[in-house]
């Protein structure tokens, strides 16, 4: 394979990976994903900034088949998937140094059992000359592990921030050519990896306002080539205000739940609320991620089984409680037939949620009128409590 010239003597060396469909075998990946790696040629010295996961190692080894010498690896991030093929890279160079954050370090000798000696470990703000090109460390740690960085290469003003601006999508072009596929693919992304850490990245947003960059290179996706295009997105996911939106996951077995969801989706319509209705018997769980970024309001709908909420709904509890979105209120919604503890139960899995809970609506059996009043009344708390917090 031949590297790719992104500026004079800086190339993506990256391993397109068209056929992953799931991601720390929980994360679906509709759209595959990338692991970009790239390799910046100094006057005096040549650095590779991050590397693939291993299982295509043998894609970026074949990049490096023509290049006698790497003094420096970067590691941005100590995750496989962008770590993953520093030993082999250290194999071919023995005289290379794995360039890493104190924390980096620890985490890649435990993960990699990477020899100590290896290692120079940089603090937040150093740099590093290559010559005619230097490279700055910019700490920037929960970018989603606790040991992360970002590397900024002043003289040409690109920004390498591994996992952050990243999207899972698989392309062969090197930078965005649809700005709809790659809003949508990043938003997903950002929804499912980084939203559990939106008080960290609000930070590191602040932080790289003191930079002039020309070009946005992450570890997975295409490149941004107007940087504008990400931060932007990312500002307004990690500081914007909630949207006038009520996401609904739900499941139903009998019938019971389905139609008070039917209801209450007619009923916050009419009030001028946008619903995302999920059915958790068939969902792709990153586009319900995706809906929580923006979403006021959460309902969830369950029947009872076995006194408690239905499995399903359950887990999509846990996934809301541990993506931390902004929800500002939250609801549940279900039946029962004989007795139920359902309300309890879920109410105890989002403890995450700093948000309001409104009144629950739960029927015994089919729902009747007293029912359809009750919901009616909880799409009237929402309507109003969205418009007194400023969100319609
Ligand atoms: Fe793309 Fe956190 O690894």
């Amino acid at each position: 394979m031949k590297a790719r010239q992104i500026k004079p003597n800086v190339y993506w060396v990256g391993a397109i990976d068209w056929d992953r469909r799931l991601f720390d075998a929980l994360i679906p990946l509709p759209d595959g994903t990338s692991y970009n790696a790239y390799l910046v040629q100094g006057s005096q010295k040549v650095t590779l900034i991050d590397t693939v996961d291993p299982s295509m190692t043998d894609v970026l080894m074949s990049y490096l088949e023509d290049v006698p010498v790497i003094d420096y690896v970067i590691a941005n991030h100590a995750e496989q998937d962008h770590s993953g093929s520093i030993p082999q890279v250290l194999a071919k160079y023995p005289n290379a140094k794995v360039v890493t954050t104190p924390k980096g370090k620890d985490m890649l000798v435990a993960l990699l059992l990477i020899p100590e000696d290896r290692f120079i470990t940089v603090s937040d703000g150093e740099s590093l000359s290559l010559g005619d090109k230097t490279l700055e460390f910019i700490h920037a740690p929960w970018v989603h592990w606790p040991e992360t960085m970002l590397t900024y290469l002043r003289e040409d003003k690109v920004l390498f921030p591994c996992d952050l601006f990243g999207s899972h999508l698989a392309n062969t072009g090197l930078y965005i050519t649809d700005e709809g596929q790659v809003y949508e693919a990043a938003k997903r992304y950002y929804a499912e990896i980084m939203m559990p850490f939106h008080t960290s990245i609000e930070k590191h947003l602040e932080k790289l306002k003191d930079y002039q960059i020309d070009i946005i290179a992450p570890s997975h996706g295409p490149m941004y080539d107007k940087a504008s295009f990400i931060l932007e997105a990312y500002r307004s996911w990690v500081f914007g205000p909630p949207k006038n939106i009520v996401v609904l996951p739900y499941i139903s077995m009998h019938g019971s739940t389905e139609k008070m969801v039917e209801y209450l989706v007619g009923a916050l319509v009419q009030r001028g609320v946008t619903v995302k209705q999920f059915n958790l018997s068939a969902v792709d769980l990153g586009k319900l991620a995706m809906a929580l970024v923006d979403a006021a309001t959460m309902v969830v709908g369950t029947p009872t089984v076995l006194v408690g909420p239905h499995p399903n709904v359950a887990y999509a509890a846990l996934l809301a409680n541990a993506l931390r979105p902004r929800l500002q209120f939250v609801s549940i919604i279900g039946s029962y037939g004989w007795g139920s503890k359902a309300v309890e139960q879920l109410s105890g899995m989002i403890p995450n949620l700093k948000a309001e809970v409104l009144d629950p609506v739960i029927s015994k059996g089919f729902p009747r009128e007293d029912d359809f009043k009750a919901l009616d009344n909880l799409a009237s708390t929402i309507a109003e409590k969205h418009k007194e917090q400023g969100f319609v």
